[in-house]
């Protein structure tokens, strides 16, 4: 049976708190809410905790986790080689959605980083998450609590419809403000790379530290590929649903998506269309708003995906977003959804 407790992020029931830190100290899994994607938990230190998360999540043992730490401090006990610009990105952005890779300690065991010989660390600041972090006061191992390949949960009741007896316990804490996880920063070269973008934006960082790259695989867009590719299918972000993106001329795309979800229906398919509130009124079908700006969109996008699912929609066409800033990021998790499949027009 899973403890679940439900815990308000403005008015924290630290009773509840303590039951849920005690099930970490026994070694066993919690999910909790952060400012970016629910996570799920175990101590970072422990292989055998550790091993139970990516049981629960049916995930494949080589990809490492992020250690979340609830006091800049504790950084020192678990990585090395912290340069100048590390300690100013963990200056001006933590508490906060960036996660720092460093070379690791021999504290952290290899199940922890994937057989790295380096750490990803991040340390949040949704109270939840910081109270239990200090009430546990362990370093905790946490991925994003979905089952591997789905969209990452921003939701409380997606955490407990999907996780609800995979887990030891699970704190339902609201909504994740970010609602994309958290950037990830290599720091252990010259220049620090990003290998996943978040919330904290490349130009964020540029304004800090100088130079950022951005890791050439992010940027491999297999835009030309416009049908369905079957069995190329990334599974990412995934729900049950077949994801497009739709890109080129506003016009031209409400008149594309259009044809398109009248063709489906036809065939007997659902389609829905993911856009922003001000084209809401120019599909056909159904539509799940977004949002007004990037960051709602950044915000409802995982909630919008998992939604699909509920309404049972066949096809889901997305509108496109500008690759810069916070665009970025949401692009990066839209095309890992679609499996990189775009209809240009
Ligand atoms: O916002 C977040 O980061 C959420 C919340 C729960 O904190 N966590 C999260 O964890 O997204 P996960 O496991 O879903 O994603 C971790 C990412 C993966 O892409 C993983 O490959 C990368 O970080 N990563 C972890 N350790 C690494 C390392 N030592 N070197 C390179 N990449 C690493
Ligand atoms: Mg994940």
């Amino acid at each position: 049976m899973t403890l679940i407790s439900k815990i308000d992020e403005n008015n924290i029931n630290k009773d509840e708190i303590k039951k849920q830190a005690k099930i970490l100290r026994a070694g066993d899994t919690v999910i909790f809410p952060t400012e970016t994607v629910y996570g799920l938990g175990a101590n970072a230190l422990d292989e055998n905790a550790v091993s139970k998360i990516y049981e629960a999540k049916g995930r494949p043992s080589d990809n490492p986790l992020i250690v979340h730490i609830y006091d800049k401090n504790q950084v020192h006990k678990l990585a090395k080689d912290i340069s100048d610009k590390a300690n100013l990105v963990m200056d001006n952005f933590w508490p906060g959605p960036i996660t720092i890779i460093l070379n690791k300690k021999d504290i952290i065991p290899d199940r922890t980083s994937g057989g790295l010989s380096t750490v990803a660390i991040r340390m949040p600041s949704n109270a939840i998450a910081r109270e239990l972090l200090r009430e546990t006061d362990l370093p905790i191992a946490a991925p994003s609590a979905n089952i591997s390949g789905r969209p990452s949960p921003t939701r409380a009741k997606h955490v407990y419809e999907e996780m609800n007896n995979r887990v030891e316990g699970i704190i339902l804490g609201g909504d994740c403000t970010f609602g994309l996880e958290s950037t990830v920063l290599d720091m252990t070269g010259d220049i620090p790379t990003i290998l996943r973008p978040g919330s904290i934006t490349k130009e964020d960082l540029e304004g800090i530290i100088g130079t950022v790259n951005i890791d050439p695989a992010l940027e491999r867009q297999e835009d030309n590929i416009k049908a369905k590719a079957p069995g190329m299918k990334y599974t990412h972000y995934s729900p049950n649903a077949e994801v497009f993106i739709v890109s080129g001329d506003e016009e031209k795309v409400f008149q594309k998506v259009n044809d398109l979800i009248d063709n489906n229906s036809k065939q007997g398919l659902k389609s829905a269309v993911l856009c922003i509130d001000k084209n809401k009124d120019k599909y056909k079908g159904d539509t799940i708003v977004l949002g007004q700006n990037l960051e709602e969109v950044a915000s409802n996008l995982f909630d919008a995906l998992i939604s699909t699912d509920k309404e049972k929609y066949d096809i889901v066409y997305s509108e496109e977003f500008s690759n810069g800033g916070l665009g970025r990021a949401i692009m990066n998790r839209l095309l890992k959804s679609a499996g990189y499949k775009i209809i240009k027009v």
